[in-house]
């Protein structure tokens, strides 16, 4: 449940209360599926339905790619998700877009939108506000509205939600909304004993970090939105670097890096149930680093059906990033660096002109 020891520990430090918001990640969830399930939208989902994208970025993609993980294999319709500035050529009429912006003032997603309602591409935006939601009627796309005050990356639980309701009314059969409030009672359920993990890997993570190692995340389908959701929480809550490797893609490549020297450490997330051809990799990778010094460790998922193992996942990794930020002795919230990055974009690129190119 929610340590508020912990929480008061760090309260010095965590001045948006991040942590706290972590650990209410079940509650979250419930409310979330509270405010979305049923969700009736205003638009004509194409006939026939080619495909559906989600695009955003940050924060606010990290759901699209959480669904991709839960979906692809599983669902016939093709589900893309992009982090990107321009939409592929091939979305056209028959697909349907979800542009996902947090804060609705995000260069990348509004040009998105732009192009998809010059190309009459169906459009539904998920955001708390700002440009997207000022122009929605205008350009005559539905909004699913996110609650507002929230950090983006924050916000992980009602996007999700928001998403796999959206999914629900474009096919009715998905039923994902009442899996998600299964899996926030699975998450209550199990949270302690994640806390314990998180808590564990975090330290493991400072004193690796506190010897000048670099952390490489690796992983397979379908837990590459949790490595790849590790990796930008250590990015945005602890403000250190991190990379990203996809398992098995980097055994035929990036893996010669090893016959160097490196200052490298890893974590490798992997399946209760690992398939062998997937072990078998595993076995050959831990043998190389112990081979070559270089400090290990492996996360698995709380056992659960695939919904409940990946949040089980964001769960830990979420608490591990904040416990590592406030151990460090830095403030998870604040983005300093990129809150300067979208301040000198502003200067130079007015967004409301780029909306008004339609
Ligand atoms: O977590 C963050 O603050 C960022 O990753 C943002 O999500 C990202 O910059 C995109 O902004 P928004 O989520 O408002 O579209």
């Amino acid at each position: 449940m929610i340590d508020n020891d912990l929480i008061s520990k760090y309260a010095y430090l965590d001045k948006s209360a991040m942590l706290a918001r972590v650990f209410s990640y079940p509650n979250d969830l419930k409310d979330a599926v509270s405010r979305y399930s049923g969700l009736k939208l205003q638009f004509e989902v194409p006939k026939p339905l080619k495909g559906i994208t989600i695009a955003g970025m940050g924060g606010s993609f990290i759901g699209a790619f959480f669904l991709q993980d839960l979906l692809q294999d599983k669902w016939e319709l093709p589900l893309f998700a992009i982090k990107d500035i321009c939409l592929p050529a091939f979305i056209d009429r028959h697909h349907l877009l979800v542009a996902v912006s947090y804060s609705g003032n995000t260069e990348e997603t509004i040009r998105i939108i732009v192009e998809a309602c010059k190309k009459g591409v169906p459009t539904v935006a998920v955001t708390s506000g700002g440009l997207i939601a000022e122009h929605a009627e205008k350009l005559g796309y539905p909004v699913v509205k996110l609650p507002p005050g929230l950090a983006p990356r924050a916000a992980f639980p009602y996007i999700l939600t928001a998403l796999t309701a959206i999914m629900d009314y474009v096919i009715p059969s998905t039923n994902l909304t009442q899996s998600v409030a299964e899996a926030a009672s699975f998450l209550e359920r199990h949270c302690d004993n994640l806390l314990h993990i998180a808590l564990d890997l975090s330290e493991w993570m400072l004193q690796n970090y506190l010897t000048n190692r670099l952390l490489v995340v690796y992983g397979y389908r379908p837990y590459l939105s949790a490595c790849y959701r590790l990796k930008t929480q250590i990015n945005e809550n602890a403000k250190f670097h991190v990379f990203f490797s996809e398992l098995p893609e980097s055994n035929h490549n990036e893996i010669m890096g090893w016959e160097a020297p490196s200052n490298l450490f890893t974590l490798t997330v992997r399946a209760n149930e690992e398939p062998p051809h997937l072990r078998y990799r595993m076995e050959f990778l831990l043998k190389l680093w112990s081979e070559r010094g270089v400090p290990f460790r492996e996360v698995r998922p709380a056992k659960g059906n695939r919904l409940e193992e990946l949040i089980s996942l964001f769960y830990i990794f979420d608490l591990a990033s904040v416990l590592l930020a406030l151990k460090r002795g830095v403030d998870p919230t604040p983005v300093e660096t990129i809150s300067q990055l979208k301040k000198y974009l502003d200067i130079r690129i007015n967004l409301r002109d780029v909306l008004k190119l339609l």
